[in-house]
């Protein structure tokens, strides 16, 4: 029965390995805060690679003058290679590197001043493994995640996923990158080390003292938190210096809602070769990158043809996003709406995101493969409903966002929001295509949807009104080939995808990645049994 599985927190002590009879000899064990074990290690699981992350307050410098307080996840390598965590400077966890079929067992220890769990975002992991807002643990509880490696390579990413409180948690810093790399993609001698470089683009606002602010009323829920401070890996400002040659670059949009339109301020393409779910199997050539918070592209950036002291930056374009983001109907309003808090930016602005100069002549011969990879495409036929698309409605009615007109519960299952395992599932996202402007009118917005679990495969888009204000702006940007696990609905649009859901049972989110719609209830449980 979907609702009996899991129902409550586990607030009991279990504790991996250590006997009855030790308890009685060391009773001091049982009051030790680190012995709280939420889900714990399994003795029949033998990890390849074991990490602590602990997520704590620290103070980080990113302006001169006074540090800032963030929410900050330090890690610890212990067992396997040195090289699986890379602590970063700034608020941003660590970089998790892994290679696919690697065992990883990974000790999250909470340490901050409110409930939280980690989500492996992209990762066809356990239902368990998975950071259900329902396994947050209190401060001085750890939570064992064991899983297996399964992903194709790729530029993977992880964060807090905590009920209601997703947005605050990511904004505070709980967000790291999780980068797998494999056999196929590593014989393709891709740049590496310096030259492989993981770029999260997030957008924040600070106050005199450089803290971190965030709040709002509803509208700012609304319409999502926009920040006036473009951060780059957590740095304001940020500046490249490179070399003479090739750069593999993997872009994540780490921001709760603002959307970017990526271009090159010298106007050439941009060449693309992975995206959410790892390398396409050509690199694509495109205008601009539209991207979508939790979305990734990998870039192939060719230096070498560029005299040393060449500046180049990297643009968000303007654009228009519809009725309620920005541009559109309400822009004018929005700072208004806004207070002092979002210092006037909005979504579909022009403005700069980091700044590249060429500073050092070097040769090498990087040449882009022809070949990728082979991406074998999802079949209509092999879809379990190939004729009745799971629809899933998206709405926002005033004060709330809403998936099929419901607001996320936990242990709230509905009859269609039941998959049979080792399915293929044909769902189509309805951003107000069949009923007009997402809801209210004059309310569609944007919305970047993702699904937990295997990646997907997208198989067409249809727009209800293709010179409508903010889908054109934006459309030569999209890229939907390749394996995916977050795409954007422009409003108007439905997106109709090839979804499996292999291997495991149990609960799996989909939701709204603008991260303040995930809180206000755009998301939901899909029971896979
Ligand atoms: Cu990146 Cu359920 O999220
Ligand atoms: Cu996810
Ligand atoms: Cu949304």
């Amino acid at each position: 029965m979907p609702n009996n599985i899991n129902i409550q927190r586990r607030k009991i002590l279990k504790i991996a390995g250590i006997s009855a009879a030790a308890l009685t000899t060391f009773p001091s064990l049982l009051n030790a805060k680190t012995m709280q074990v939420a889900n714990q290690a399994s003795p029949d699981f033998n990890p390849d690679v074991e990490i602590n992350l602990t997520a704590e307050v620290r103070y980080v410098p990113i302006f001169n003058g006074p540090q800032t307080r963030v929410w900050k996840v330090i890690g610890e390598v212990l067992k396997g290679p040195a090289n699986t965590i890379t602590n970063e400077k700034s608020y941003l966890a660590p970089t998790i590197r892994l290679h696919k079929g690697q065992k990883v067992r990974i000790y999250l220890k909470n340490e901050l001043s409110s409930s939280t769990i980690l989500h492996w975002h992209g990762l066809h992991v356990p239902s368990k493994m998975d950071g259900n807002p329902m396994y947050a643990i209190d401060n001085g509880e750890t939570y064992v995640y064991e899983f297996e490696i399964l992903n194709r390579a790729g530029t993977y990413w992880y964060h807090a996923h905590t009920h209601g409180l997703t947005a605050k948690h990511v904004y505070s810093g709980l967000a790291g990158f999780f980068l797998i790399s494999d056999n196929e993609e590593q014989s393709l001698k891709l740049p590496n080390g310096e030259f492989d470089l993981p770029l999260v683009i997030q957008d924040r606002n600070f106050d005199q003292q450089n803290q971190l602010q965030y709040g709002g009323g509803m509208m700012m829920k609304m319409h999502g938190f926009l920040g006036d401070q473009i951060l780059v890996n957590g740095t304001p400002n940020f500046e490249l210096p490179v070399a003479t040659r090739a750069y593999r670059m993997r872009l994540l949009n780490g921001s709760n809602s603002r959307i970017y339109k990526l271009a090159w301020d010298d106007g050439s393409p941009i060449k693309v070769i992975a995206t959410d779910g790892g390398l396409l199997e050509q690199a694509e050539t495109l205008p601009y990158l539209t991207l979508a918070p939790a979305e990734r592209r990998e870039i192939w950036v060719d230096f070498s043809h560029k005299k040393v002291g060449t500046e180049l930056t990297l643009r968000s374009l303007e654009f228009s996003s519809g009725g309620m983001g920005g541009m559109g109907m309400m822009g004018g309003r929005r700072g208004g709406m806004m207070g002092g808090m979002s210092g006037g930016s909005q979504t579909g602005q022009d403005f700069a995101v980091l700044k590249v100069r060429v500073s050092k002549k070097v040769s090498s011969h990087d040449v882009l493969p022809k070949q990728l990879s082979k991406i074998t495409p999802l079949r209509l036929s092999d879809a379990e409903n190939p004729n009745s698309p799971r629809r899933i409605t998206l709405s926002m009615h005033h004060m709330s966002a809403l998936l099929n007109g419901r607001s996320y519960k936990m242990n709230d299952i509905r009859e269609d929001e039941i998959i049979p395992v080792n399915t293929l599932q044909l769902m189509e996202f309805d951003n107000g295509f069949h009923r007009g402007m997402g809801g209210m009118a004059g309310m569609g917005m944007p919305h970047p949807m993702h699904l937990h679990g295997e990646q997907f495969q997208v198989l067409k888009r249809e727009v209800r009104n293709k010179s409508g204000d903010g889908y054109t702006s934006v459309a030569k940007g999209f890229l939907d080939k390749g394996w995916k696990d977050t795409v954007l609905v422009m409003p108007g649009e439905k997106v109709t995808i090839l979804k499996p859901f292999n291997d495991f049972t149990g609960l799996f989110m989909y939701h709204c990645h603008n991260l303040e719609h995930e809180d206000m209830g755009m998301m939901r449980d899909l029971l896979v049994k």
